[in-house]
Formats: structure tokens, C-alpha cells, sequence
């Protein structure tokens, strides 16, 4: 089966508090619920990504070569002036439509350029939430041939398929969990010179419930248990940076 990467760049997580008039009132999990079942519509799995960061977007188009094949992006202000984003666009080979909420071309003079225009297929833009889908129906219309698919579903096993995925997503948790530890480690040594408490036992509760609002059900509660160890870790490396000391 064919897999469409959604991706949306900076303040596109902020949709439902962003000016209406460009952006409509729909929050970004409204969008990206949309983008999935016109997946199943159109028989392709869709993964979404967002990210405020222009490396994360660019890694996170790196990785998707070979396992990704059409890409529907809305760069937020990226698109206007980020030449690495087309640079890894154009490196990475794979089919991406440029989509934009609102109409770029009849906005404030700065938004008028998209840089990235030249190396994706086309572009959709002023169509709102509409944009992403018809999108995703050209992605499948036009570059997702149909006897290549069905000639690798004919080959395709499975549950390779999935553990492939597993591995890529894997790869991304760990570097994210490095990312975490470090932080973790600074606050341990910030704490320990200034002498404070290492431990507050209300921001861990804040962490925990916020985790299981992240996720949908049926997943909640093992979001929780998940962000609970990842918490108990984070302790345990702190206080063995604060008996260092
Ligand atoms: C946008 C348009 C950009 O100019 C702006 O910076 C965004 C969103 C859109 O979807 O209309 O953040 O890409």
C-alpha cells in the first residue's frame, strides 16, 4: 500500500487560534483527521507530521526516502524564504504538493513568493482544509501507478511492511528521547547549584495528564504509563547527577 506523509510547518499547530479569515476555525487534529480518511477513501495510508522547526522538517523528509511515496506540505512562513526546505524537497525524489490554507497570492506582498513552488508538483492554496485533499486525489490520480501497486501488494509481505515502520518511527523515539535526557541532565545541574528541589511532584501530574489528552483512545492511558516511564528515567538520571555532586 502506498503512504502519504501530511506535513505542516510552523503555527500550523496553533489552527483554531489563528485568524479565522485566512485559517478557518478547524484545529490541526480536525485537519489531519480529514487528510486520514480521505487516506482510507482513496485506499493509501497517511502519516502526519508537524513540527515549528526547519531541521525536524528537513529530517524528517531525509527519512522519508523509500518508505514515503507523495508528500502533501504546507511550510507555513517556511515557504516563503527557506531554500534548505526546497533543497531537501528536491533532493528527496518523491512526488510533493505545496498547500497553503489561504490564498497566498492575494495576501501581504511577502507571501506572494514560494520558494519551494518550483520543485513540488503543484500548488493548492485558498482552498483551506479542501486544498489537502484534492491534494492527496492528485498525489494517487497522477503518481501512484496502479499496476505498481498491485504488483507490490503481490510481493509485499505485510508484516515487514509494519515492522519497517516500527523501525523508522523507533529511530525518530530514540533521538527525541536523547533530545529529553539532555534537557533532564541541564535541569539536574541547574538544580544542584542552586540548591533547589530536584523533584516537583505537580509538574510531573501536569506532564502525565497532558500526555493522556494527546493521544486519542484507545491509546490515553498507555500514553500516560509510556510518559510515566520515560519521567522515571529522566528522576533517575537526575539524581545520579545530583550524588556527583
Ligand atoms: C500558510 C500561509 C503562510 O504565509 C503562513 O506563514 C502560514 C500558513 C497557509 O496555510 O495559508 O503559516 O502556509
Amino acid at each position: 500500500m502506498k503512504t502519504i506523509l501530511i506535513v505542516n510547518g510552523p503555527n500550523l499547530s496553533m489552527l483554531g487560534k489563528r485568524d479565522p479569515k485566512h485559517y478557518g476555525s478547524g484545529t490541526l487534529k480536525d485537519l489531519e483527521n480529514a487528510c486520514v480518511n480521505k487516506g482510507i477513501e482513496l485506499g493509501v495510508k497517511v502519516e502526519c507530521f508537524q513540527s515549528e522547526s526547519e531541521s525536524a522538517i528537513i529530517r524528517k523528509l531525509h527519512m522519508s526516502m523509500g518508505r514515503i511515496d507523495g508528500i502533501v506540505m504546507n511550510a507555513g512562513a517556511y515557504t516563503h524564504y527557506s531554500i534548505a526546505i526546497r533543497d531537501a524537497i528536491e533532493l528527496i525524489k518523491i512526488p510533493v504538493m505545496e498547500v497553503h490554507l489561504s490564498d497566498i497570492h492575494n495576501r501581504e506582498d511577502f507571501r506572494n513568493r514560494s520558494v519551494i513552488e518550483a520543485v513540488c508538483k503543484k500548488q493548492f492554496c485558498g482552498m483551506g482544509v479542501k486544498g489537502y485533499l484534492l491534494a492527496m486525489e492528485e498525489l494517487v490520480s497522477e503518481y501512484f501507478s496502479k499496476e505498481a501497486d498491485e504488483a507490490e501488494s503481490s510481493e509485499a509481505d505485510p508484516l515487514s511492511e509494519e515492522r519497517a515502520a516500527i523501525n523508522e518511527i523507533d529511530k525518530e523515539m530514540l533521538v527525541l528521547f536523547e533530545r529529553r535526557m539532555k534537557h533532564s541532565e541541564r535541569i539536574a545541574k541547574i538544580k544542584a547549584q542552586s540548591g533547589a528541589a530536584i523533584y516537583v511532584p505537580g509538574r510531573e501530574q501536569e506532564i502525565l495528564s497532558a500526555a493522556e489528552k494527546a493521544v486519542d483512545e484507545p491509546y490515553s492511558d498507555y500514553a500516560r504509563q509510556f510518559v510515566q516511564e520515560i519521567l522515571r528515567l529522566s528522576k533517575e538520571r537526575q539524581k545520579e547527577i545530583s550524588e556527583e555532586k
